[in-house]
């Protein structure tokens, strides 16, 4: 140790001991803060230890309940006080920082004196909102157990510069302190408001404010799926069946993480057939990763360890890859989603569900990295059978023609699954221009409607044919 250390250490001790002499010698002058704390630990804070933690900002509605959910249990109590500073501070003083203070002191703000709690609201799951504590001072009482946690702003420098939530705890007994954490903690991990439900977080560019956005997915039910023979059966053994399975295949020394890739043309249900899943697995949490989202990666990741069993859904996994410009070839976001993927623990039950209307831009990435993506599932176009199915399906409140269908399935060779939902859609309306304004009963479409819509979403040339999903060749269409 050099001389410098010992001289800083030597100061440290000395003027700890004048901070504790002017307490005693002139009670009267003790701030107020240290007061509130001194009474209910029942010594001289100066004298112990503090315990502290950061949680990510997200947690700020976790930890929020947990303090709730803590004080809660039996012969427990918790008081808030907020802090008035004599000026607001970017960083706000830590505990010991908040304890040594004396008038006009170490802060250089001013004295801080107890005033009301700070909070902020939070919106969580169907718009149900949470005040959440973000600057305050909390007397905590376990039986005969007494302790002060302090909730803060505190900054932490990790990958990304982020806000974060702190929270210190202080004890006559430093265990005491640490059982609080813990007990938090837990809680953190058992209460948390994300559990079960369907999340992105996503960070703005101002101040790194972090959001997290709580989304609806429609509900879908097997029968609305229109696939080849055995293929949803395929999907299904690979995400349901696997989460079914769960408990058996882990004593089983198998291990849970997964990855599944959907792909093929854009229009032949990778979505629809993403959010069955999602409905048929309602207890998973489900973190979405969009292109924005992407600088969240290590963070959703965290999570879907945290709260599994989850799901990390990365739907058109393409467009991250290329949402950057980079060089050809090197594909470092798409790496470091595999890498993430790759690190988290074999036991985790964490799926990952993939879709790419363009498998070909990741086919490189992903056999030169195997064992992230499991299985890759390619979702086909529609073939006769599964065009016939469709239309019946979206035409099942409408009287078709039936003989007619014969032509348009054979004439629809090659388009997606949503071409003909939207075929339908426009035969339909043909349809209605044309009847009577009294009629009634099912709407009566008719070869010609369906010849009629067919050749208008053909008409527009061959831009227009590519966004309804028509990958045939012009001249064979009849
Ligand atoms: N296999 C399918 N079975 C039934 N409807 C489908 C199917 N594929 C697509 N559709 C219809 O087209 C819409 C768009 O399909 P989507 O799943 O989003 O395509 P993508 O494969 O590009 O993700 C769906 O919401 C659904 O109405
Ligand atoms: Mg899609």
């Amino acid at each position: 140790m050099s001389d410098d250390d010992e001289g800083v250490k030597a100061f440290g001790a000395s003027f700890q001991g004048f901070l504790r002499n002017m307490a005693n010698q002139s009670p009267t002058e003790e701030p107020p803060v240290v007061r509130w704390v001194r009474e209910h630990l029942g010594v001289d804070p100066a004298e112990l230890v503090v315990v502290s933690a950061t949680f990510p900002p997200h947690d700020v509605p976790n930890l929020q309940r947990a303090l709730d959910g803590w004080a809660d249990e039996p012969g427990r109590s918790l008081e808030v006080r907020g802090l008035r500073q004599g000026q607001a501070h970017f960083h706000s003083p830590s505990l010991s920082q908040l304890l040594s203070t004396q008038a006009g002191g170490l802060m250089g703000g001013g004295p801080t004196e107890l005033g009301p709690a700070s909070y902020e609201d939070r919106v969580l799951q169907d718009d149900t909102v949470l005040s959440c504590l973000s600057l305050g001072l909390l007397r905590l009482v376990d039986g005969d157990v007494r302790a002060i946690a302090y909730v803060h702003k505190g900054i932490s420098f990790g990958d990304a510069e982020q806000a974060s939530v702190a929270l210190e705890v202080l004890a006559v007994d430093v265990d005491a302190s640490r059982a609080v954490l813990a007990d938090l903690r837990a809680r953190i991990r058992r209460d948390n408001v994300y559990r079960g439900q369907v999340i992105s977080i996503s960070t703005s560019e101002h101040f790194g404010k972090v959001k997290v956005e709580f989304h609806r997915v429609p509900k879908v039910s097997r029968g609305d799926i229109v696939l080849p023979v055995g293929l949803l059966d395929r999907i299904e053994r690979h995400t349901t069946a696997f989460a079914r399975h769960r408990e058996r295949l882990r004593a089983a020394g198998q291990h849970l993480k997964r990855g599944v890739l959907l792909h093929g043309p854009p229009g032949t249900g990778k979505t629809l057939s993403v959010r069955y899943l999602v409905s048929e697995m309602p207890d998973r949490t489900v973190l979405v990763l969009s292109g924005s989202g992407l600088s969240n990666l290590a963070a959703t990741c965290q999570l879907a360890r945290l709260l599994a069993p989850s799901t990390v859904l990365i739907e058109d996994v393409d467009l991250i890859a290329k949402s950057r410009e980079v060089n050809e070839g090197a594909n470092p976001i798409l790496f470091e989603l595999l890498n993430q993927m790759d690190g988290l623990d074999q036991d985790a039950d964490v799926l990952f569900l993939l879709t790419t209307n363009r498998f070909q831009v990741l086919e490189e990435a992903l056999s030169s990295r195997p064992g992230r993506v499991d299985v890759s599932i390619e979702v086909p176009l529609p073939d006769e059978a599964a065009r016939r199915a469709l239309i019946a399906l979206y035409g099942r409140e409408l009287d078709l023609p039936g003989a007619a269908l014969d032509g348009i399935v054979r004439r629809t060779e090659g388009v997606s699954a949503a071409f003909l939902r939207e075929l339908v859609r426009k035969a339909a309306l043909r349809a209605a221009e044309q009847e009577t304004p009294d009629a009634q009963g099912r709407l009566a479409v008719s070869a010609q409607d369906l010849d009629g819509a067919l050749r208008d979403m053909l008409s527009g040339g061959k831009v227009a044919r590519a966004i309804v999903g028509f990958r045939q060749a012009e001249d064979e269409v009849g």
